[in-house]
């Protein structure tokens, strides 16, 4: 049977989860709480990994070796990179690339030296049952859990799921100048965050399937309208809750 790593980088996207988990058992490593129990009928670990590429790195690294899960989902929010992904939207990645990677001469810029690759692609199986769990919220769950003055405040307007590119990097993306630049160096980017392309490395790595799904926060640029913090208590919080009970409801049916 499967043990799922969860993993989220900021305490306000987990706080949800822990309330409904069965049997919890706490493991202190490395300055990370790891809250292995019961999620839903799935046996999940659920991990806070900080920000950043190292921090979600090792913590994963320590999922695998110490927790022993054998698959790991990273949720959180992310800046849009494509004109066509809107604040509430969610993307789930297709495949991840380290956009701040760029050891040339030795290697071609973006590439993993010594992998042969500068994008690591998620696991279809994981990625696809994670899309059906978030367009079950957002067609079921949306209405009952933020209510229409929330989306409004927060910018919401009728969410959609996309999959596709996603770039990480230890840099948090807020201009249309970095932005475009970005879009030059990766034309098909969907959004742009900090930890998902490094998870995909260490998955890839130890041969463990993996997926990522965030919940879009802002633009990217100049137009930061709202407050990210209450942004991802009251609406990211909320998606990854509902999107990851779903996700482990289709889990337990398809055994
Ligand atoms: N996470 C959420 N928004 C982001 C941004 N604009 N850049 C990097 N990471 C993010």
């Amino acid at each position: 049977p499967i043990r799922l790593g969860i993993v989220s980088a900021l305490r306000e996207e987990q706080t949800g989860l822990l309330a409904q988990m069965r049997d919890m058992k706490t493991v202190t490593r490395g300055m990370r709480d790891y809250l292995h129990g019961n999620l839903w009928g799935v046996d999940c670990v659920c991990v806070l990994s900080r920000l950043g590429k190292v921090a979600s790195a090792t913590t994963v690294a320590t999922l695998i070796e110490r927790f022993d899960v054998s698959a790991v989902v990273f949720t959180g929010v992310a800046g849009s990179a494509d004109p066509d992904v809107k604040v509430g939207d969610v993307v789930i990645a297709e495949s991840l690339v380290q956009h701040d990677m760029d050891t040339r001469p030795l290697f071609p810029r973006f590439e993993i030296p010594l992998t042969g690759q500068s994008r690591f692609a998620s696991d279809v199986g994981l990625s696809e049952k994670l899309h059906r769990a978030a367009s079950l919220f957002l067609e079921n769950d949306l209405k009952s859990a933020i209510s229409l003055t929330q989306q409004q405040i927060f910018g919401l307007h009728r969410p959609r799921v996309h999959r596709g590119l996603i770039a990480s990097g230890d840099e948090f993306i807020g201009s249309t100048a970095r932005l475009r630049e970005l879009r030059e160096d990766f034309p098909d980017l969907l959004a742009v965050e900090m930890e998902g392309a490094a998870v995909a490395q260490v998955c890839f790595e130890f041969g463990i399937p993996f997926s990522v799904i965030r919940t879009i926060s802002d633009g990217a640029d100049e137009t930061s309208a709202i407050d990210f913090l209450a942004f991802i208590r009251e609406v990211a919080a909320v998606y990854a809750f509902h999107t990851t009970r779903r996700l482990c409801s289709i889990l337990v049916e398809d055994g």
